[in-house]
């Protein structure tokens, strides 16, 4: 059975804008997992005094959908300031698409998901959060149910292959239960070193594999 794509969606598919990465990002993320296959990398540059977004660009390792999503938002994040950057839906892109089939939302979700997580690394890295509440272990495990456990599928909260989050000073220790040569130990490293390494108070990052 084909999906019904417009033909929005099918040029940003074959001509996708801001793809790539962006040299020096100011920041960058990364939802989904490429072990299991959707992923996007979102990177950008910020006007520090205007807070405005001068370059941005997009990987995508998901479909067509995903990829038409990627092109469009940084399309309309590109030139806006990084407050009206967050106000960027899933369905406003759906709606400049002319329409994604409604088994391909998830797909715009996750690139909608990236700007959005950019933007918030940008935000704690750079002094603008409105509130600087100090790093715990529920802000940890929070960030860590978007990393996904290759093995199963979901995240590695809810599959509790991380076991115990230790903070001490800025310096996050994260357990991981599998071995450490693993052939997906290096890649989890990355992702979860990734994700935590933004907040506003981390100043490291380190990813322990124990198991057996
Ligand atoms: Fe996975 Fe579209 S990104 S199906």
């Amino acid at each position: 059975m084909s999906i019904p794509y417009t033909k929005k969606i099918l040029e940003h598919f074959m001509h996708p804008h801001n793809v790539g990465q962006v040299e020096n990002p100011d920041a960058t993320a990364t939802e989904g997992s490429p072990a299991c296959g959707d992923m996007v990398k979102l990177s950008l540059k910020v006007d520090a005094p205007t807070k405005t977004i001068t370059d941005i660009k997009f990987e995508s390792y998901g479909c067509a959908s995903n990829i038409a999503t990627g092109s469009i938002i940084t399309d309309l994040a590109k030139g806006r300031t990084i407050d009206e950057a967050k106000a960027i839906t899933w369905q406003k892109a759906n709606e400049e698409l002319g329409g994604l089939p409604p088994v391909k939302v998830h797909c715009a979700v996750l690139a909608v998901d990236a700007l959005k997580t950019a933007i918030e690394n940008y935000e704690h890295r750079h002094g603008l959060l409105k509130e600087k509440v100090p790093t715990d272990e529920k802000i940890v495990m929070k960030r860590l149910s978007r990393v996904i456990n290759p093995l199963a599928g979901l995240d590695v909260v809810r599959t509790k292959i991380v076991t115990e989050v230790r903070i001490e000073a800025g310096d996050v220790t994260v357990f991981v239960e599998l071995p450490e040569d693993h052939q997906f130990a290096a890649n989890l490293r990355n992702e979860i070193q990734e994700r935590i390494e933004p907040l506003w108070d981390v100043r490291s990052v380190n990813v322990v594999f124990r198991g057996k």
